[in-house]
């Protein structure tokens, strides 16, 4: 893994999925590292599959409890922090009309204001030219059905990251669009009631790929790009695109066979 070592890393969202995956890679990669989510056991674990690191446990949500990650990141790191790779990100799956205002909070909260509360705890602990890596999603240009209030937060999360490079020139802001990616945690909660037809629509509309991308490819890819731009601090890596490459799918496979894949992806 490029340019990582010593480097002082914090992952928010390392408890699972592809958060958890970059963490671990960077510890082994020679990074100084803070493993920061909900789930302190879980954190745990990833530090000891990792060899090392720090598990911090840690609401994004709780305003006290992000000023507390930058403390204890910036003793643990024992210095100003190179790289934050934020990959907190959470989808209720509901049809727009059976979102109420609790569901919008829920996901605008930790997408959206738990991202930006994060960043404005820990960006001055942060070394000049260190950069914020946050993932946003594909749907955010492409609101799916079902999913439409989780992609009008990923847009959100976008336009806050385009917000804070314009406030803070000193660091670099990276925005990770992710596509289709597994074997993670995110779809775990997917009502499959709901995912069945809207798979259908996603198909409908050309939004539906035939392969996911593995999350330890994700993670690669993502962690190389970054450890090399670390070591150039002139040049700033603005967004970054994770799509698999295969072909859409097309609209005569029936649903209940995306269905049955995602929810198997998901974990359900
Ligand atoms: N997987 C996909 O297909 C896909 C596609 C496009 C975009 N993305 C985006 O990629 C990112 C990573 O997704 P993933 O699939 O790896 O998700 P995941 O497996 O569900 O992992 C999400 C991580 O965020 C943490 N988290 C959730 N709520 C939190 C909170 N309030 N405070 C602190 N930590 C919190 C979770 O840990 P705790 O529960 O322990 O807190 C977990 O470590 C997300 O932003 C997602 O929106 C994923």
């Amino acid at each position: 893994m490029a340019g990582l070592d010593g480097r002082r890393v914090v992952v928010v969202g390392a408890s699972a999925g592809i958060g958890r995956a970059v963490a671990v890679r960077a510890v082994r990669a020679g990074a100084r590292t803070v493993l920061a989510a909900r789930r302190k056991a879980a954190l745990e674990e990833a530090v000891a599959e990792a060899g090392g690191g720090t598990a911090v446990a840690v609401d994004v949500v709780d305003p006290e409890g992000v000023e507390r990650l930058a403390r204890e990141a910036r003793a643990a790191l024992g210095g100003p922090v190179d790289l934050v790779v934020h990959t907190v990100g959470y989808a209720a799956m509901r049809f727009l009309a059976d979102c109420d205002g609790d569901t919008w909070r829920s996901m605008l909260d930790v997408n959206v204001v738990g991202l930006n509360q994060t960043l404005r705890a820990i960006v001055p602990a942060m070394a000049p030219g260190g950069i914020v890596a946050a993932l946003s999603s594909e749907t955010a240009a492409a609101p799916r059905t079902g999913l439409v209030a989780y992609a009008a937060s990923k847009a959100a999360v976008e336009a806050s990251l385009k917000g804070w490079r314009v406030e803070h020139p000193e660091v670099r802001f990276c925005c990770a669009v992710v596509g289709a990616t597994q074997p993670t945690e995110f779809g775990a909660g997917f009502d499959a009631e709901v995912l069945g037809p809207a798979l259908d629509s996603w198909a409908r509309h050309g939004l539906l790929q035939e392969e996911f991308m593995q999350t330890g490819d994700v993670a690669d890819v993502l962690l190389d790009v970054l450890g090399t731009a670390l070591a150039h601090p002139g040049v700033g890596v603005e967004t970054l695109v994770l799509r698999s490459p295969s072909p859409v799918i097309g609209t005569d496979v029936p649903a209940r066979d995306h269905a049955a894949r995602a929810v198997e992806a998901a974990g359900g």
